[in-house]
């Protein structure tokens, strides 16, 4: 394909992943609130996975609903798209908080990433500990290698603020009693999450309307490509190790790729070319306003980035032909 072909199929793209994490939001929104996340989640993977298969690319999952004996759908190695356009790497959440959605709480969304083939990181199911930022900082300046009390004072410095003026943003775990409490120790405020990190992180992206200036912890590291993807388009750094604490998961990742099972993966290693990300709020949160559901209509809020032009774009759809949506 020329040049100017495939950058306008890569405008097509943008906006098309945006109808796959319409679909998949719509899908999982249609069961908030009653209190089964896998009925929702499982709902939000159909509805993407058949969106999916409509796409213009020979696409790979590479971040997906599990390893290929635990997941029918959207595992990670399924061939995607009608296997007509360029080679892809795939990187989906259908429904990132499915808590969330089964208790109709605010922040959860349908999100994928998309890539040029070979070139996200193919993180196994297992945790990662991360630390983001979002863009106008000089590099390095936050460390996963450094304490979260000497991170918060960096990037208070690097602000031009005292610590007492940063937030940070954390999952509210039990696992990170000692990094709230080292962090609340320099003056800093803790906002806790209760899930979404994917969110979390892009929240770093944009301070002043959503006050949070670092993403620090540990989540998952699926969602942490996936909001690598999203950094890579908005400006902002993020680094990323693999917590592969047990000789099974090791043996996990080396299947998938991983060499240095200790690796500190940066935006770069996660997501090594450019991409597009998209997601779709299923519950409304600070990001994305949920889906909205009227007798004729349906409305949905997303937001689509390309990393090669840095263009954000915020799509609220009204959509008119329900019987497209599956919906019972
Ligand atoms: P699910 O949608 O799979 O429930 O994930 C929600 C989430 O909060 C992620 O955003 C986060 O990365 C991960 O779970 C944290 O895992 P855990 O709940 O085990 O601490």
């Amino acid at each position: 394909m020329s040049d100017k072909a495939s950058l306008l199929n890569e405008r097509v793209l943008s906006i098309e992943i945006a109808r796959v994490t319409e679909r998949a939001a719509v899908a999982a929104a249609h069961l908030r609130g009653r209190g089964d996340e896998k009925a929702a989640d499982q709902a939000a993977v159909d509805a993407m996975r058949r969106e999916m298969n409509g796409l213009t690319v020979d696409g790979t999952i590479v971040i997906g609903e599990g390893e290929r004996d635990e997941a029918p759908m959207l595992y990670i190695g399924e061939n995607v798209g009608n296997k007509k356009g360029p080679k892809v790497d795939i990187a989906v959440d259908p429904l990132e908080g499915t808590t969330l959605c089964a208790k109709n709480m605010p922040g959860a969304i349908a999100v994928m990433a998309m890539a040029e083939g070979d070139t996200l990181l193919n993180a196994p199911d297992v945790y990662m500990e991360k630390i983001a930022i979002g863009p106008g900082y000089p590099a390095g300046v936050v460390d996963l290698d450094i304490s979260p009390d000497e991170n918060i004072r960096a990037l208070a410095k690097a602000k031009g603020v005292k610590p007492s003026h940063i937030t940070a943003l954390i999952l509210d775990r039990p696992r990170h009693a000692d990094m709230i409490a080292a962090v609340r120790k320099t003056g800093a405020a803790v906002h806790l999450i209760t899930d979404g990190d994917v969110a979390g992180v892009i929240h770093t992206t944009d301070p002043k309307n959503t006050g949070v200036d670092i993403y620090m912890g540990i989540g998952g590291a699926p969602e942490g490509v996936l909001a690598a993807a999203a950094l890579r388009c908005i400006g902002g750094q993020m680094q990323g190790r693999l917590v592969l604490d047990t000789d099974q998961k090791r043996e996990r990742a080396a299947k998938m790729g991983v060499k240095d099972p200790k690796k500190k993966y940066d935006l770069k290693d996660m997501v090594r070319g450019d991409c597009m990300f998209a997601a779709t709020g299923v519950t409304t949160g600070a990001l994305l306003r949920g889906v909205r559901f009227e007798a004729d209509r349906i409305y949905t809020s997303t937001v689509v980035m390309r990393s090669a032009t840095g263009t954000v774009r915020w799509i609220d759809a009204e959509h008119r032909k329900l019987d497209k949506f599956h919906l019972s």
